[in-house]
């Protein structure tokens, strides 16, 4: 098991709603895959904003923001969170970063 996998069991106990396991696993093996790990973790900011502060910024407007989240992780762009953009990731298809924005934002779906 990896950390992130480790890091997202640990959070779906304070977290009540968890994807099921077949999209949620999808979702953290694209998070691993696609090395977003290095600037992105659950609860701690690195160079980009923690998973966890996105969906509780971005959550309450799931279905407009999957699509709007999907194409910066593609694309790149900055401007939400700080001085730095985030670098296009071009090698992530935007079903694949739909798929990984979906997760994010559900991290914050009951609230
Ligand atoms: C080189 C560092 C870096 C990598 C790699 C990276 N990000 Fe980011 N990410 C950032 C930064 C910096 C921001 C903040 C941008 C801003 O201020 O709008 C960000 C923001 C985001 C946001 C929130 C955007 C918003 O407007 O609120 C999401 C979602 C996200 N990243 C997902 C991903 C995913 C998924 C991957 C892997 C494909 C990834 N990131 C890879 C640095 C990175």
């Amino acid at each position: 098991m990896n950390a992130i996998t480790r890091i997202a069991l640990a959070l779906c106990a304070s977290f009540a709603a968890c994807l099921p396991a077949t999209a949620q696993d999808s979702a953290v093996d694209l998070l691993e895959v696609k090395r977003c790990y290095i600037c992105h973790e659950m609860t701690q900011t690195i160079i980009g904003p923690p998973y966890a502060a996105i969906a509780a910024r971005h959550g309450q407007r799931r279905d407009v923001m999957t699509e709007v989240l999907a194409r910066k992780i593609v694309n790149g762009g900055g401007g939400n969170w700080g001085l730095v953009p985030m670098v296009p990731n071009q090698w992530v298809s935007l079903d694949e970063a739909r798929t990984m924005a979906d997760w994010i934002l559900s991290l914050n779906a009951e609230q």
